[in-house]
């Protein structure tokens, strides 16, 4: 999976990039960040990638230029799959969801567009990117954290990037549900206790114990997503388990 970043500021890539799980997927050839100064596709003689909007009004807009060429270049350079996703990284966006995720990591390159400012040119959200992403409801400076977030739970769904102990079959969201809660040793801990059944060594009882703490969990802390859960991912035992919980 190639990532094409575009960025007035690579540097700030360069310590999330090289640690942990992204750094050894990009050493095994798993993973690619290709960062882009968007500056260097400046023409100019001043390299200018901002000017005052139209219309006045404070802060400064992204030119278009810099911004078109440098995905273009990207695009011959790289030879991509003309189906290759154009992500705008903006807080006007679609919010970025397991679902989107899972459907970039289909693809073998990702190419995304980092704003700061004001924001981007009108023009690059009409005409150049395919879509338009936002990692929350909130503003950030720029968007080359938001793009480092799509690049981390993009990549850790690319075969081989997360070891099989830690799959990502089983995480939240991925199944419908919040994952069911998670303990290491000791088994007892300023009082706190293991639950006995996880220690039981009974699978068939821990598997029913999880499933039933995830459902739990789910119908506490995100209601939402019980709404929304395809019929297909609950089973009976599931649907009575939570009519049990909701009787209290
Ligand atoms: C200061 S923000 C611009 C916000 C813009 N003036 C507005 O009100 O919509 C600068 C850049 O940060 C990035 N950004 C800010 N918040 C973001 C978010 N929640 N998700 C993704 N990118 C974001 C975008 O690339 C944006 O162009």
């Amino acid at each position: 999976m190639r990532f094409h970043v575009l960025t007035l500021f690579p540097g700030m890539f360069e310590g999330p990039m090289s640690e942990s799980i992204i750094a050894r997927a990009q050493s095994q050839g798993l993973v690619e960040v290709n960062l882009h100064d968007i500056r260097d596709h400046a023409r100019d003689k001043h390299r200018q990638v901002d000017d005052y909007g139209f219309g006045g009004g404070p802060g400064m807009v992204m030119k278009p230029a810099p911004i078109f060429e440098a995905v273009e270049h990207v695009k011959s350079s790289s030879s991509l799959a003309a189906s290759t996703p154009v992500v705008l990284l903006s807080p006007q966006g679609k919010r970025l969801d397991q679902e989107t995720v899972e459907r970039f990591a289909e693809h073998t390159d990702l190419i995304l567009i980092c704003g700061r400012y004001e924001g981007v040119d009108e023009r690059v959200r009409q005409h150049l990117a395919t879509e338009e992403i936002s990692i929350g409801d909130y503003v950030l400076a720029g968007g080359e954290l938001a793009a480092m977030v799509v690049i981390d739970a993009v990549a850790r769904l690319v075969p081989g990037v997360v070891g099989s102990a830690e799959s990502p079959a089983n995480d939240t969201f991925t199944t419908g549900l919040l994952q069911h809660p998670l303990y290491t040793r000791p088994t007892e801990y300023r009082d706190w206790n293991v639950p006995e059944v996880l220690l039981s060594g009974n699978h068939a009882e821990i598997d029913r114990w999880r499933r039933q703490e995830a459902l739990r969990r789910t119908l506490i802390q995100r209601p939402d997503l019980l709404e929304r859960i395809s019929a297909g991912r609950l089973t009976d035992e599931d649907r009575r388990y939570l009519e049990e919980l909701r009787e209290g």
